[in-house]
């Protein structure tokens, strides 16, 4: 039997435009491209983790819009089950894309939909969360629910992951005795601990710091500077696999859910960080949310390669 990953969070319609570079506030780009692409943290880490091996279930709402459609079968395409994710009336959540020429991106999301993934939603699918081995969260849905869905997966004894993507301060501090795994990026990981990080240096300090907050375990990632991961008692750099970016969008997401998938299905935390990264850095090498996110047959072509 696959393991099995719930994943609580947001599914968004990506409208995504390539330019050279990303506009100046005021400014008008010539862009290059535009395509609308699934996409979502929440929709994006269940796809990487259903890819990579995991048995998946989306817990989230939709709008009753034409993108909602889209965004349901998108998953439903993946085999995920789709029987806690809830339509909504009003639009889905959309996120407005730039990509540049050097691959970074600039992103505005509108909750839309997700904004309606209330406590009440969830709890209405609770036996969807009590069958799950592993339960990973984001920030795109309010902040009521996933507190709710971290206490409740701790409190059904589920491995309890939480992105916290995007991060705009310091977590509530009752959040953390119930987070197994806190995997910010570099500026998540800033936001989180009100310190700096553009080193490993300055993230090993913000990770002990986060950790002096209540985290179990905190894995930073740092894009081509690889991940630290940290727990009470050590720090562990690993390196990121190179390769040629074209796009790093969902490229934290497809680490999240690659990781999931290969903690759930039994893997240790080091070869589950160095299997998420290796997803992670295939996915930057393609364009697109969803589009990019490997397969677990690409991940072993690469490890054999
Ligand atoms: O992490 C990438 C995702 O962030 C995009 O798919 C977009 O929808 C935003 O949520």
């Amino acid at each position: 039997m696959p393991a099995k990953v719930v994943v609580v969070g947001s599914l968004n319609m990506d409208l995504v435009t390539r330019a050279q570079r990303l506009p100046r506030a005021g400014e008008t780009l010539i862009g290059e491209s535009f395509a609308t692409v699934s996409g979502g943290k929440g929709a994006n880490q269940a796809v990487a983790s259903a890819r990579l091996g995991a048995q998946v279930s989306m817990i989230g709402c939709v709008g009753e819009d034409a993108y909602g459609g889209q965004l349901r079968a998108a998953l439903l395409a993946e085999q995920i089950d789709c029987q806690a994710l809830t339509s909504v009336e009003g639009a889905s959540g959309v996120a407005l894309i730039v990509v540049d020429d050097n691959s970074q991106n600039a992103i505005v999301i509108v909750a839309g939909a997700n904004g309606l993934l209330t406590p009440g939603v969830v709890a209405g699918f609770d036996a969807v969360l009590a069958a799950a081995d592993v339960v990973i969260c984001q920030l795109e849905v309010p902040m009521l629910t996933v507190g709710y869905v971290l206490k409740r997966g701790r409190a059904l004894g589920k491995t309890v992951i939480l992105n916290p993507a995007p991060a705009t301060g310091p977590l509530p501090a009752d959040w953390y005795s119930s987070i197994d795994y806190l995997i910010p990026n570099e500026s998540e990981a800033s936001a989180l601990s009100g310190l700096p990080v553009d080193s490993l240096e300055s993230a090993e300090l913000a990770a002990r710091r986060l950790i002096a907050a209540g985290a179990g375990k905190v894995i930073i990632t740092l894009g081509a500077l690889g991940s630290l991961f940290a727990n009470g008692q050590s720090v562990e750099h690993f390196p990121a696999p190179k390769v040629k970016s074209v796009d790093t969008t969902a490229a934290g997401d497809t680490f999240v859910g690659g990781f999931a998938a290969a903690l759930a299905s039994g893997k240790s935390e080091a070869e589950a960080i160095r299997f998420g990264q290796v997803a992670a850095a295939l996915s930057v090498t393609r364009a697109g949310a969803q589009p990019s996110i490997p397969f677990l047959s690409d991940v072993q072509a690469f490890n054999a390669s």
